[in-house]
């Protein structure tokens, strides 16, 4: 209800210059950190999922905020995690993909087992800003031979057209935030 999205709102603090000048840094740290702030964090996301639960199979998470929610999440729904981690840090084999930073260049892998064939995936994250990092995970599950269902953010930037570079897939997001 009302009370409860402004109390989420209201945990969501913003940082002006962080990580560097010119940005205002959304931080759902303290959201995880309030027992009555993620009891509604995880009924919100729940019941604003993009698609029925019955239309996909597995969520995956985005290194390092979506790792910690989308475990819970998934339990949740009755779902297996797959983990989205930055280059280096799983075992082979491995499948990668690299998308463009403002400065340069970023990997994220999943494990080449982690998905089946035709495994409806729904890709979750805490923050989508310009999609940079969701698209690579979205490209990730195609690799591997699975099917992207949709994605779940916290939060969205509005004004970023984030969402746009996704593509034709279901999405959703709780809040919006200038
Ligand atoms: N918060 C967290 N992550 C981000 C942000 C933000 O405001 N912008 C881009 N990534």
């Amino acid at each position: 209800d009302k009370a409860d999205a402004d109390y989420l709102i209201s945990l969501v603090r913003a940082i002006p210059g962080f990580p560097k000048e010119g940005i205002l840094f959304r931080d759902i740290m303290p959201v995880l950190a309030d027992a009555r702030g993620l009891s509604i964090l995880m009924d919100a996301l729940v019941s604003n999922l993009p698609i029925a639960n019955d239309e996909f199979d597995a969520i995956a998470g985005l290194e390092a905020r979506g790792f910690l929610f989308g475990p819970a999440l998934a339990e949740r729904l009755g779902k297996g995690f797959i983990a989205v981690r930055k280059a280096g840090k799983l075992p082979p084999p491995t499948v990668s993909e690299s998308y463009a930073l403002e400065y340069g260049e970023a990997t994220v892998e999943v494990e080449r087992d982690a998905i089946r064939d035709g495994e409806r995936v729904l890709i979750v994250d805490d923050l989508i800003a310009t999609g940079g990092s969701a698209s690579a995970a979205r490209d990730l599950v195609i690799s591997c031979g699975g099917v992207v269902a949709g994605f779940s953010f916290i939060m969205e930037l509005s004004g970023l057209d984030g969402v746009k570079a996704l593509g034709d897939h279901p999405t959703s997001s709780l809040l919006a935030m200038p």
